[in-house]
């Protein structure tokens, strides 16, 4: 397969999401928990962007936002978004998903997301100061080099623009939860998905993400429930974490 290399890339985390593609779209597939996760995301990514932004078309609240979407696998969050009629660019080093992307955005009407199999590193050099937000989201738990990550995010943002960040915390609770029960004994998640030694915690990403001229906004705790195949929001940031910041002037 032609899954692309870089400085952030661990290729055999590729290779196991590409492993799943078969059943990607499909709600209760190989992807459940990403699924369900679209309900708290995608308000979390609108209100974040609409927070700074006057919004000139209620039922296109993202009209004319540029959003790259880094990881976007299948397209689960690039397509609710563009059909909120954001210009969005979805980018995977896997050749298979960026495919899978690009054949389920055939139906969705004239918006589609644009997808390229690539890397950050290979096109963050060419979309300086582009994007009004960028969303990571199930992404950095899975690839390595975070600091040249986050870098090349605040690189690729305009000055005031958003990032949006989900991901596991790097707690035993994590651990225990989100890899030990929900890939052994719930199997919600493909055994061998998640890799602790790259699970970081939002102190960390905000400490790298300030480094990097940003301003954290908020971080917020979720949890999922298994057994009613839904996530909801909580004080608690131990398990799962949503992060927002922005790229200072
Ligand atoms: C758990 S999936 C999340 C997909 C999508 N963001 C979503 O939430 O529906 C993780 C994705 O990250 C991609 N990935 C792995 N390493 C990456 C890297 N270094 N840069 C960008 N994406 C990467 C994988 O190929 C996979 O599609």
């Amino acid at each position: 397969m032609n899954n692309k290399s870089g400085p952030t890339v661990d290729a055999v985390e590729v290779e196991r999401h590409s492993e799943l593609k078969n059943n990607w779209w499909m709600p209760n597939g190989s992807v459940p928990c990403l699924h369900s996760m679209n309900d708290l995301r995608i308000p979390y990514i609108i209100d974040g962007i609409t927070s700074t932004k006057s919004i000139e078309n209620a039922a296109l609240p993202l009209a004319n936002i540029k959003i790259l979407d880094i990881g976007c696998g299948g397209g689960l969050v690039s397509e609710p978004l563009a059909k909120l009629g954001a210009n969005v660019t979805g980018i995977d080093p896997s050749q298979e998903l960026i495919d899978l992307a690009i054949e389920h955005s055939q139906n969705i009407g004239p918006n589609k997301p644009t997808y390229y199999c690539t890397t950050l590193e290979e096109h963050a050099p060419s979309h300086q100061n582009y994007y009004d937000a960028i969303v990571a989201s199930e992404v950095i738990s899975h690839l390595v080099n975070k600091e040249l990550f986050f870098e090349l995010c605040a690189e690729t943002l305009k000055p005031g623009g958003k990032i949006f960040i989900t991901a596991p915390n790097k707690t035993w609770l994590a651990y225990f939860f989100g890899i030990y029960v929900a890939e052994n004994i719930l199997k919600v998640v493909a055994k061998g998905l998640h890799d602790y030694e790259k699970f970081i915690s939002p102190e960390d990403v905000s400490r790298i993400l300030e480094k990097k001229n940003c301003r954290v906004d908020n971080t917020r705790g979720l949890i999922y429930y298994p057994f009613l195949h839904k996530w909801q929001w909580m004080y608690f940031k131990s398990l799962w974490y949503a992060l927002e910041a922005t790229k200072l002037e």
